[in-house]
């Protein structure tokens, strides 16, 4: 071993020993004939100190340059008073040189290995390998790492079994496109990469291994954002013989565990629950971000009456009136009124109403129409204050609610009502089984179609969309972090809703015929549920983005500079699978 320690670990207690470290050149300054080299490696930096006494190994100090790999040995001595750094772990030693040996040497950088320098995504990537060297990259894996760990033991102490599921296998329905992989055996036919384990682990199940895990990859085909990857890490869990509440309780033991150990932070449990249908009325979302308040109410019955016409207009047609209060929001300027009506117009709203609350009633444009009962109801119910802008969006429901959402999350940043160090664990309960797909025309699973009803014997095609589903979702700070449900275990059930969905015995036996028919045999009660592994290891690392939490991730464009994937493949290989690319 070249190495008796890590840069980072040499502190007062290895004072007077002899120690010998191994790392990257971070810096290199000159000092009236002392070189002074910062030293890298994972642990952190170290300073070491070249003497000119020592000449041979003075010489080729003189010639390091940022990013060349060595190994000096030496001894740790207290830094002299007044150039000690406290900013630094090592910043009270450092190691004066007696041998150094260099391993390699570095061209040019294309940026420099800091966690202060701003640089394009794209050369980010390309040269990731440097990028990764960044301190804070090295301290999001070691946290990964940590995560992953403690996710493990914890479900290993409850008696849970980690198994692997295939990559090579059939379409799993999760919603987004598939990867497809062609078959060299049986031209024509394709393998799809799992957008999850969810058929497998419920097969598995049947197995009878009845407490099953596996920190599982995911493909799924879709547009990428902050949150999402074309490939991504999902701790998947399933369990038999249990009901919601037992794998809700699984997962805020778990995930308070890992809070405690990794941030070491106390998380109240059990978190609070809430209702789909208050979710999207009070948040105007499916995860709502509890950290400020600045909640939505609806005026559909106070204003169904309005003078204002498009109030009761919209009323008459089916939809409904709700509105937001943005506090001190009086100060805003027209112009700034009308980027916020462009802001939601983004989700379909065709304009937004808004009134200035002053001291003893609203100025607005709008504001003759209303009779002063209802101004006096609109400031009672959004707990409206002298300064405060108060808004209204009048639609369908599906685009008020996420109109008013947005507008609600955008004004939270904005006005910096989000307290950072807040940690707000929620599960979001009571969702509806199935939604009206208006193309389509016809009823969508809302999670995956094997989620079990609440009540499945009064359940038909025309009260379906009133129907509730055995489904909970985690959210931590507005992300959704996961997601479950009780499954399906009579195939008699399966098939009622495969009816519903109108998902044909044809078509149903061709996509999951073989989860249908282990259904049959002795299938036990079982749920489960699946954790986003990169969202989670992002919200505990600080980052916006899980790309920070990814080893080797893609661009926004599906792209990997690193590699340059994907990439056209040569002629024989397509012939070999079968395959002829069009170009159009
Ligand atoms: P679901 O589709 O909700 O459920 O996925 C579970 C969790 O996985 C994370 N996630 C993603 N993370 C990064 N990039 C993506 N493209 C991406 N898509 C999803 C989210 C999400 O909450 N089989 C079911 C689970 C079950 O029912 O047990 C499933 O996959 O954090
Ligand atoms: P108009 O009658 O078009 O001048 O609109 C008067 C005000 O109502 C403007 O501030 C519009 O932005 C707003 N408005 C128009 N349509 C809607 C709607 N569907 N919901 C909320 N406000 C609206």
């Amino acid at each position: 071993m070249k190495r008796s320690s890590y840069c980072g670990d040499v502190r007062e207690h290895t004072i007077g020993k002899e120690v010998a470290v191994c790392g990257w050149v971070h810096s290199r300054r000159d000092h009236g004939g002392v070189i002074f080299i910062d030293l890298r490696d994972r642990a952190g930096l170290l300073q070491v100190v070249f003497q000119p006494e020592n000449q041979d190994i003075f010489k080729i100090a003189e010639n390091l340059r940022s990013e060349y790999v060595i190994s000096v040995k030496g001894v740790a001595r207290n830094r002299p008073e007044g150039t000690l750094n406290p900013n630094m772990l090592t910043g009270g030693v450092e190691l004066v040189a007696a041998e150094l040996e260099v391993f390699n040497t570095c061209p040019r950088l294309p940026f420099e290995i800091s966690d202060y320098v701003e640089t394009s995504e794209e050369l980010r990537l390309k040269y990731r390998y440097l990028d990764l060297r960044r301190p804070n990259f090295q301290k999001n894996f070691i946290m990964r790492h940590k995560i992953s760990n403690e996710v493990r033991s914890f479900l290993n102490e409850e008696g849970f079994l980690e198994i692997e599921t295939p990559f090579l296998t059939k379409s799993t329905p999760e919603g987004a496109r598939d990867f497809l992989v062609p078959s060299r055996f049986h031209h024509g036919s394709f393998f799809a990469l799992p957008q999850s384990p969810q058929i497998f682990k419920q097969i598995l199940m049947v197995s009878g291994f009845d407490k099953y895990y596996q920190l599982a990859r995911c493909f799924r085909d879709e547009d990428l954002r902050a949150d999402r990857q074309l490939e991504f890490t999902q701790v998947d869990i399933e369990m038999s013989f249990v009901e919601e509440d037992d794998v809700i309780d699984l997962i805020e033991r778990m995930l308070s565990r890992v809070c405690k150990s990794v941030s070491h932070l106390d998380i109240k449990t059990p978190f609070k629950r809430m209702s789909y249908e208050d979710a999207m009325l009070k948040y105007g979302s499916d995860k709502p971000d509890t950290r400020f308040e600045m909640e939505i109410v609806d005026f559909s019955h106070e204003l169904k009456n309005s003078e204002f016409g498009v109030f009761s207009s919209t009323i008459a047609k089916g939809g409904v009136i709700r509105g937001l209060c943005i506090p001190k929001g009086a100060d805003f300027s027209r112009s700034e009124i009308d980027q916020l009506t462009k802001f939601v117009s983004e989700y379909g709203a065709k304009g937004l109403a808004w009134m200035k609350i002053t001291d003893s009633s609203a100025q607005s444009n709008i504001v003759k129409f209303f009779k002063e009962e209802e101004i006096k109801t609109i400031i009672s119910k959004l707990d409206a204050k002298s300064k405060d802008l108060v808004v209204f969006l009048a639609d369908e429901e599906k685009i008020v609610a996420q109109g008013l959402g947005a507008l609600r999350l955008k004004m939270g940043r904005e006005l910096g009502l989000i307290d950072k160090n807040k940690f707000n664990f929620l599960w979001i309960v009571d969702f509806p089984l199935m939604e009206w797909d208006k193309e389509e025309r016809r009823w969508q699973a809302l999670h995956h179609p094997f989620t079990s009803p609440k009540d499945n014997t009064s359940l038909t095609k025309e009260n379906a969309g009133t129907a509730k589903a055995k489904a909970y979702d985690v959210i931590l700070n507005g992300i959704e972090l996961g997601g479950g449900s009780i499954r399906i275990h009579k195939s008699d059930v399966q098939k009622k809703i495969f009816d519903i969905l109108n998902i044909s015995d044809e078509s149903a036996k061709q996509k999951f015929g073989f989860l249908l028919d282990a259904l049959t045999y002795g299938a036990p009660p079982h749920g489960g549920v699946a954790l986003g592994f990169d969202r989670m290891c992002a919200i505990f690392a600080g980052e916006d983005s899980i790309r920070e939490v990814i080893a080797f991730p893609k661009t926004q464009k599906a792209f990997d500079p690193l590699s340059n994937a994907p990439a056209p493949v040569n002629e024989k290989q397509l012939k070999e699978l079968g395959v002829r690319v069009v170009v159009k």
